[in-house]
């Protein structure tokens, strides 16, 4: 048997589709997987849903419709995934166990009808659902289309509170605590006579309240994530007992999002996306922003390229209202922003949209007719054109110098205790990744845990709650010559979610080189930031009041205005703290104060950059053996004129591996959702 680290078919840059054998007349299968062929689809997904079809009754397993549709993949050479079904359970199997459904936090049950109505700590919900992946993996190991499997389907919290939850928190927070005292401890529970006197007394946070201890409600969505990674760890272990040379991935959705991607991702050979870009023209300016983030986060997981595994095809609307359908150029556009990313598979949902069930109006590449369109054979072309180019691009992927660190704890620690209105873990750091976007420079986005060896700038934004490990980490990275930038917020607390008696920013203050004398939770409220270079800016959430350490050389660089009773202390500042610096944001400043400031690390720290390049255009880098690329891509929908700078002028007056077009001095022309890749 091939080893998996060696067989590296799910590095192939190329396209799919998701389809649902399940959803049509039988007849109409081979014209579909044929006009599939003709159309490009290299793989499809198949059978994330299809529980009530594969096992009908208990025990009673049928896989011959789904034989049939996988020999037909095979005989056109399209390769194919299995999601595992246990994201919708059989009806059979709820009324026969009703503990698999949820228990919502208000005491109601998560009925079927919809999906996802599955607690993962249900014991039958882990029996049985092992038992069908199983099943499927045995009979579908050798089968000579199927390349590797999904887990499930966009896995998510529940904050199901059902009995075997209960008894599941039970046991983690006793292997965690240990004894009833360290718990009242940790969780500081002597508050509102909230002390514990018996196991038996700790049970989920029935209710919901958010008012709970901040504790216990962060250890609650903690346990939640390893449930969900227990969870897919027995479906892991089903698939790799009889398919050891097929990967597994799972498709997480996007944010809001309260899964700890990382966790899940620990299991996975690599992890995939669903990315539904907003088509509304009101969400032009943001979208291809906040799209760039979740391919970037998605990259982050393992810190390897990719998959797309649901990728937008028409009008969005089931979950609410239709949106804007995409207009020419969209659908091409946006597979060449995640490729551009460190996708390298992209499948799009759906082949064909459904005419049956809830999700009729969330539109496919074939709308309800059945006649190929516009969609259909704008995906066909951009299929033709990634065939052409995967030579160069397989073995590719961004490389980066910066990297934002993500935290999943950090993000849940803020929902449950939201700092002030305006306050927003994951807005904010968009609002830092947008910014480097818009100066042409690429980042990682990693779990705050990873190592930072082979980056010159982090920015972490709100390290709310820190620990040793990662204080020292941080200072260790900014004295051996890094630029650390730090923000507000920034060791308020321990691990237990309880805040630590000493000045902010706490373990990280001798690395800041600065401490917080008084804060003023600004909310919505707006400040003046007054930058040293005599600029006036804007600032908003958060205001940190700055004490500069009298020993060290510190910068102020930003200092409040206007009427607040804090005019003139420091805002921001730059410590030169070993062989490099760390930045303090004590404020959130508006975002042309952010991107003065990365302008100046990119430009001292002679990172590539570019300015100008006007709302909506976005550049990145992908390179590896066969060389480095350029994309430039235009996801607005209006046309750009705008030049490019430094290396990447360079780039463009070679030939584009697109269109074929040269840029001789870097100005730039682009049509709306063009899109042009340059050898750098
Ligand atoms: C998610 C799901 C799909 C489908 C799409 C569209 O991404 O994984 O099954 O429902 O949304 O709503």
């Amino acid at each position: 048997m091939a080893n998996p680290q060696q067989n590296k078919t799910y590095e192939s840059i190329r396209m799919g589709v998701d389809y649902y054998p399940e959803h049509w007349d039988e007849a109409m299968w081979e014209e579909d997987v044929a006009l599939m062929k003709r159309s490009g689809v290299a793989v499809v997904r198949v059978g994330e849903f299809a529980w009530s079809r594969m096992e009908p009754r208990d025990g009673e397993f049928n896989f011959d419709w789904l034989d049939r549709a996988l020999d037909l993949f095979a005989r056109y050479g399209i390769e194919v995934v299995i999601g595992t079904p246990t994201h919708t359970p059989p009806r059979w199997l709820t009324e026969k166990y009703p503990d698999i459904l949820p228990i919502l936090p208000n005491g109601g049950v998560y009925q079927p009808g919809v999906r996802g109505h599955r607690c993962f700590n249900s014991r039958e919900l882990r029996r049985y659902g092992e038992r069908i992946v199983s099943r499927l993996a045995e009979r579908y190991a050798a089968h000579p289309a199927v390349i590797g499997w999904q887990t499930d389907n966009e896995f998510s919290l529940l904050d199901s509170q059902g009995k075997q939850v209960a008894e599941d928190f039970r046991d983690w927070v006793y292997q965690r605590y240990g004894t009833l005292e360290q718990l009242n401890r940790a969780w500081g529970t002597v508050v509102w006579s909230g002390e514990y006197s018996d196991w038996n007394e700790v049970n989920p946070p029935l209710g919901g309240s958010p008012y709970q201890n901040p504790s216990f409600l962060l250890d609650f969505t903690r346990f939640q994530w390893e449930m969900v990674a227990d969870f897919q760890n027995g479906q892991i272990a089903a698939i790799r007992a009889h398919c050891p040379d097929h990967f597994i991935t799972h498709n997480y959705h996007s944010y809001p999002q309260r899964l700890d991607l990382y966790k899940v991702g620990e299991a996975l050979d690599f992890a995939s996306f669903d990315y539904y870009p907003n088509t509304s023209p009101d969400k032009a300016s943001t979208s291809p922003y906040s799209g760039a983030l979740s391919l970037d986060v998605t990259r982050g997981v393992k810190r390897q390229n990719f998959w797309i595994m649901e990728q937008l095809s028409g009008s969005p609307g089931a979950w609410m209202p239709m949106w804007r359908m995409p207009q020419p150029g969209y659908i091409r556009a946006y597979v060449w922003q995640a490729l551009s990313r460190g996708a390298d598979t992209v499948v799009h949902f759906r082949w064909r949209s459904a005419n049956i069930g809830a999700e009729q109006f969330w539109h496919g590449l074939i709308d309800h007719s059945n006649v190929p369109g516009r969609r259909l054979a704008e995906f066909a072309e951009t299929s033709a054109e990634v065939q052409r180019l995967a030579p160069l691009l397989e073995g590719t992927t961004p490389e980066a110098q910066i990297a934002i660190l993500m935290s999943h704890e950090q993000l849940e620690a803020l929902r449950i205790q939201k700092q002030t209105d305006s306050f927003d873990y994951y807005e904010n750091v968009k609002e830092y990744h947008r910014t480097l976007t818009k100066l042409g420079m690429g980042c990682d986005v990693i779990d705050w845990r990873q190592p930072l060896e082979g980056y010159r700038v982090v920015i972490a934004p709100h390290l709310y709650l820190l620990d040793d490990e990662a204080a020292e980490r941080l200072s260790r990275f900014a004295a051996d010559g890094g630029t650390l930038l730090l923000t507000a917020r920034t060791g308020v607390k321990n691990l237990n979610n309880v805040c630590v008696m000493q000045p902010l920013p706490g373990l990280l203050a001798d690395c800041a080189g600065v401490t917080v004398r008084e804060y003023d939770p600004l909310g919505s409220d707006v400040v003046r930031l007054d930058a040293e270079d005599g600029e006036q800016y804007a600032c908003s959430q958060w205001a940190d009041i700055l004490d500069p350490a009298a020993d060290r050389r510190i910068e102020v660089m930003a200092r409040y205005g206007g009427p607040v009773f804090f005019a003139g202390e420091a805002a921001v500042t730059r410590h030169e703290f070993g062989r490099g610096e760390t930045y303090y944001l004590g404020t959130h400043p508006e975002e042309d104060y952010l991107r003065s400031l990365l302008l100046r690390i990119a430009q001292e720290r002679d990172l590539p950059h570019t300015e100008g390049l006007p709302a909506g255009v976005q550049v990145s880098v992908r390179a590896g053996s066969s060389g480095a690329y350029l994309f430039v891509l235009n996801l607005s929908r209006d046309t750009r004129r705008f030049r490019l700078g430094g290396a990447y002028a360079q780039a463009s007056s070679g030939e584009g591996l697109l269109g074929g077009r040269r840029y001789g001095s870097g100005e730039m022309e682009m049509k709306p959702y063009e899109v042009e890749i340059f050898r750098l």
